[in-house]
Parts: C-alpha cells; sequence; structure tokens
C-alpha cells in the first residue's frame, strides 16, 4: 500500500491523531488536507501529551515529511505556537512544509464566527469560534488571502484593504459589533507570521505530494473532524465548513484517486458529538456520564464537555460507503470496560418502518429513533492486551458487530491512549 487515507467516521474526535501517529513511523509523507485549528489530534508520548491542532500527526518522526496541504485553512499565530512547542520538547521540525495555496485566517474572520453564532442563538451550530467557516466562505467567495499572498505586499495590501472594508460594514452594521481594523497593523502582524514561517513554505504542494506519489513512496493523509461533519455529507447544517470525507483528500492535496490503496476508518467504540446538532444515539446523563468520565471526553480544542453516546451503526454504513473504507481502527474500546450491557444501534425507526439509510435532512433525522441490539460486556479491563487472542470473548463479540455493521475489516485496536496499547490484526 502506497497511498492511505485515514478519516473519521463519526462527529470527529475518533482517535485519528493516535491512529496517525502509529502509522507515521512507517511513512515517507503525511499529509493534512482540510479544516484548520478546529482539529485537536491528541499523541501522547510517554508522559508528554501533545495536542495538534494544525501540523499532521506525523511531525514526530524527523524523516518523515509533513504537508500542510492546499485545502486546509491557517491560523499563522496557532502553527507558530506549534512549532515553537515542538521545538521546546525536542523535535526540530525541520520536516515541515505549508502549501502557498492554502488560506489564510484573518482577525476578522475570527471575529465573524463569534458574531454570526451569537445571532444564530437556538440554532447554534457551536462552531470552535476560531474563524474557520468565515475563511473558508471568502476562500469560495474568491476575497481568500493564501499564505502565497503574504509574500507580495502588493496582492496582500489590496486584498485585505479590500476586505476590511467589507467586513467592517458587515460587522459594524449587521452584527452591531464594534471592531477597528487598521491596515498597516495587520499587515504588519502577518507580515512578521510571514517571515517566521517563510522557511516552510512550498508553492506548488501539489507537486511535492505527486513526486512522492510518483517515487512510489508511502504517503498518509490524515483527515480532520469526521464524515457526519462533512458540509456536504453530515448533518448540514450542524457541520464544519470543508470535506473531512476521503475524496476530500485528493482536492485538498491535489492529487489522483487513482493514487489511492487503502481508506482506513477510524471508528471509536462509542459515539461523541461535540457542538450542537443532532445525535440520535446520544446518552443523557447516566452511561452518558460515565462514558464522558471514563473516556476523558472532553474537547482538545475548546474543552468543551463531549456529548456521548451508543455505537450508532446507520452512521457507520453511511461513513463506510461515502468513503469506501477498505479497513477500521476501532479506539477507545477500553472505555466500555465496566458495562455490563452495551447497547447498539442497527437501524433507525421513521415514521413506523426501519430504515438503515441515514437521512441528511435534519427534519427526518429528528423524527428518527434509534433501533437498538443489546449485547453482554466483558466486564474486565482490556488496557494491557496487545494480541487479538487475549481480548475477552465478549469483546471480540462486539468487534465482529461494528465490523459487520461497517461492511469493512477490523486492522487495528487502541485500547488505551499510549503508543503502546494497541492491537494489530
Ligand atoms: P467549526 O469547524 O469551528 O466551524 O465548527 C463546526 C462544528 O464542527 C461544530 O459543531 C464543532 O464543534 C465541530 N467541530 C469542528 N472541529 C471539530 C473537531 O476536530 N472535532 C469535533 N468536532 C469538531
Amino acid at each position: 500500500m502506497t497511498v492511505t487515507i485515514i478519516v473519521g467516521t463519526q462527529w470527529g474526535d475518533e482517535g485519528k491523531g493516535k491512529i496517525t501517529d502509529l502509522l507515521s513511523r512507517d511513512m515517507d509523507m503525511v499529509v493534512r488536507y482540510q479544516g484548520g485549528n478546529n482539529a485537536g489530534h491528541t499523541v501522547v508520548i510517554k508522559e508528554d501529551v501533545f495536542k495538534l491542532h494544525l501540523i499532521p500527526s506525523g511531525i514526530f518522526f524527523a524523516n518523515v515529511q509533513c504537508v500542510i496541504g492546499n485545502g486546509v485553512v491557517v491560523d499563522p499565530a496557532v502553527l507558530l505556537g506549534e512549532i515553537e512547542t515542538l521545538q521546546t520538547k525536542g523535535f526540530a521540525v525541520n520536516n515541515l512544509n505549508i502549501s502557498g495555496q492554502a488560506h489564510v485566517i484573518m482577525p476578522y474572520h475570527k471575529d465573524l464566527d463569534k458574531a454570526q453564532e451569537k445571532r444564530k442563538e437556538a440554532g447554534r451550530i457551536g462552531t470552535t469560534c476560531r474563524g474557520i467557516g468565515p475563511c473558508y466562505v471568502d476562500k469560495y467567495s474568491r476575497y481568500g488571502i493564501r499564505i502565497a499572498d503574504l509574500y507580495n505586499q502588493n496582492v496582500f495590501k489590496s486584498a485585505l484593504a479590500w476586505n476590511l472594508e467589507e467586513k467592517t460594514f458587515l460587522l459594524e452594521k449587521f452584527y452591531g459589533m464594534k471592531v477597528d481594523y487598521n491596515v498597516e497593523s495587520i499587515m504588519e502582524e502577518y507580515l512578521g507570521y510571514a517571515h517566521a514561517i517563510k522557511k516552510y513554505v512550498v508553492e506548488e504542494s501539489s507537486s511535492l505530494v505527486n513526486n512522492a506519489i510518483k517515487k512510489g513512496k508511502k504517503l498518509l493523509l490524515e483527515g480532520a473532524q469526521g464524515t457526519m461533519l462533512d458540509v456536504d455529507h453530515g448533518t448540514y447544517p450542524f457541520v464544519t465548513s470543508s470535506n473531512p470525507v476521503s475524496s476530500g483528500a485528493c482536492v485538498g492535496a491535489g492529487f489522483s484517486p487513482k493514487a489511492v490503496n487503502d481508506i482506513l476508518g477510524v471508528v471509536k467504540a462509542y459515539v461523541t458529538r461535540v457542538g450542537g446538532g443532532p445525535f440520535p444515539t446520544e446518552i443523557e446523563g447516566g452511561v452518558g456520564d460515565k462514558l464522558r468520565e471514563w473516556g476523558h471526553e472532553y474537547g482538545a480544542t475548546t474543552g468543551r464537555p463531549r456529548r456521548c453516546g451508543w455505537f450508532d451503526g446507520v452512521v457507520m454504513s453511511h461513513a463506510a460507503k461515502i468513503n469506501g473504507l477498505t479497513s477500521l481502527a476501532v479506539t477507545k474500546l477500553d472505555v466500555l470496560d465496566k458495562l455490563e450491557r452495551i447497547k447498539v444501534c442497527v437501524a433507525y425507526e421513521y415514521q413506523g418502518k426501519e430504515i438503515k439509510d441515514f437521512p441528511t435532512e435534519i427534519y427526518r433525522l429528528e423524527q428518527c429513533k434509534p433501533v437498538y441490539v443489546e449485547m453482554p460486556g466483558w466486564q474486565e479491563s482490556i488496557d494491557k492486551v496487545t494480541d487479538y487472542k487475549y481480548l475477552p470473548a465478549n469483546a471480540k463479540k462486539y468487534l465482529d458487530k461494528l465490523a459487520e455493521l461497517a461492511e469493512a475489516p477490523i486492522s487495528l485496536i487502541s485500547v488505551g491512549a499510549e503508543r503502546g496499547q494497541i492491537i494489530r490484526i
């Protein structure tokens, strides 16, 4: 296998960071293809816990080239902070490449994100307020400022002035927010960032990626968020503003779908969601609270408590279909250790009928009730198991059920946050 895409199959936070880190040691290149610092990929190395928001999780291996692809939106201050943190911990970060075509998150994007969320009130998406959505809006409106533009002062200045005029009007007159943007001071700030990141910037990141593919190198495409947060295939409008699904990797890194060999779906053994929007198998209180406590389910980016629920087979088969999963990495199986009975949603009941296709219209989804099967728990600790044959029989049965619903085989099982807590099949 040379090109592998890692995708989240639920609402993000499936544990993609750990799986990417695990596979990265055998890779030549790791590429982030969408999203921005709304993501939070946690990698635990001995006593250090790294929460990477922008930099690909392959960065810990100096011989692995890491690329922030054209499809990513970059907050340069956050990026620099992340580089500094890694360097303080002894990682040189000489293996980082940033696409010149990636769009830049500007101060007005963050202000617009907050203002729009405030105005929505009851219908709030619960965004991370990092300016991700407004930055993508500018990209598609063709007003955006790209990393490469920061190195052309005339282009940067005129785009910035144009944007400041429009955003000031919008924020003040429409959203009632007082702002005081100044072209010169924002330019000075961002030119400082541009100078600091210059050594990492590559003009044609897609050439870098394609040359590696041509040479038969091993590439890992690291998705952020998850299928159910995809702007096209998720629970719209309660989604993010990019395409985390596998096909998004080709657009966000600039290579052909013909090159893809493996699509690995990262599947949490139960389901979580942070932010607003429908979540059919959510458990409010009781077991839901226990899963949050046992699984440390608090947002890596915002610290918000995550909503928790039972495994959802309808979501799983939707993700398997949209992404074309070839195998699965099941994470956090150990979090279920103490449960006596475990529910698995195998269908939804909609208007008196059982359905198995995920309804993407919110008004239909809201009328769906999960149809559960109950499975016996294993009630023993599995966090030290590293060989599949030593897993309790009931844990194996549970895994079989997940694979059956995904119609894909399981290749990895994570039983704890550390690198060594993994079972390879
Ligand atoms: P945005 O991406 O900040 O615009 O937020 C849109 C929705 O996606 C909100 O519900 C966020 O909580 C959710 N979201 C964004 N990034 C992540 C992530 O990395 N994990 C889980 N949820 C996320």
